[in-house]
């Protein structure tokens, strides 16, 4: 469970009160995470139906209400108390719901329980990424799926600068500057190395574009996500 509500490390890659209100809201409408992120993940994804899925860092719930809304049966486990609220509010009890730290182990999934496991804009925030890799591979039953999203590493090398090759933790400024994302960007070699070497085996990668419907009210950020990528997804398999 989140027991270390007031630890800077944790308070910062965990997106809590204020950030947390601004996340939930922004991605309802965002062109990364609304047209871009989701879209690109749901389609990965595939037919959901009857699958128990475990939504790794659920934040606002906007994946689980789809992938329930779809047929899925959807466990949510978020460290943040304010994005577990908004949660809560978007599925309606269609989904179960948990307060869980990512830096911990999961103890409450029992070993090949998940038939697929959603991990979005999560894993570059998490520190113990080995330690969760591991845990989710022993939560999913042998031949599930696990998909991951995260920052593209040139988007973060244009971002940030310096070598492509770093592995620092930065800072995003979002929100005009009102608030920064706090999360390790790292090489492609690095992020796939992570998920090959706790035992997946790479299925599709994927440079999402945004989805078309983000022509119609914000063409500029149609057309710069589609000359850029900001996001790299990846489907694996558990053998
Ligand atoms: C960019 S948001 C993505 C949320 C959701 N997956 C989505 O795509 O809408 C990153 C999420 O990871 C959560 N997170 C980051 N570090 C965490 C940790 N150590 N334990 C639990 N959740 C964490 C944040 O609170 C936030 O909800």
């Amino acid at each position: 469970m989140w027991a270390r509500h007031d630890d800077p490390v944790h308070r910062a890659t965990a997106y809590h009160d204020a950030l947390g209100d601004f996340f939930a809201k922004n991605a309802d409408t965002s062109p990364y995470n609304a047209y871009t992120d989701r879209p690109a993940m749901l389609q990965l994804a595939g037919d959901v139906s009857g699958a128990r899925i475990l939504d790794v860092g659920c934040g606002a719930g906007h994946y689980a209400a789809e992938l329930s809304a779809r047929g899925a049966q959807v466990v949510g486990i978020e460290g943040s108390a304010t994005l577990l609220r908004h949660a809560r509010a978007r599925v309606n009890g269609q989904a179960e719901l948990l307060l869980h730290d990512l830096e911990e182990p999961l103890g409450f999934a029992a070993d090949a329980s998940f038939d697929g496991a959603v991990c979005a804009l999560v894993l570059h925030h998490v520190r113990n990424r080995a330690q969760l890799l591991d845990e989710l591979r022993c939560a999913l039953r042998p031949g599930a799926w696990l998909l991951v999203s995260t920052t593209h590493p040139t988007a973060d090398w244009r971002r940030f600068g310096d070598s492509y090759f770093s592995q620092d933790w930065s800072d995003l400024p979002v929100a005009d500057g009102s608030f920064a994302i706090h999360y390790q960007r790292m090489p492609l070699e690095t992020f796939l190395g992570e998920l090959l070497t706790a035992g997946f085996v790479l299925e599709q990668l994927i440079e999402p574009r945004p989805a078309v419907g983000l022509r119609d009210i914000d063409e500029a950020a149609y057309d710069k996500l589609h000359q850029a990528p900001c996001f790299i997804a990846v489907k694996l398999r558990r053998p």
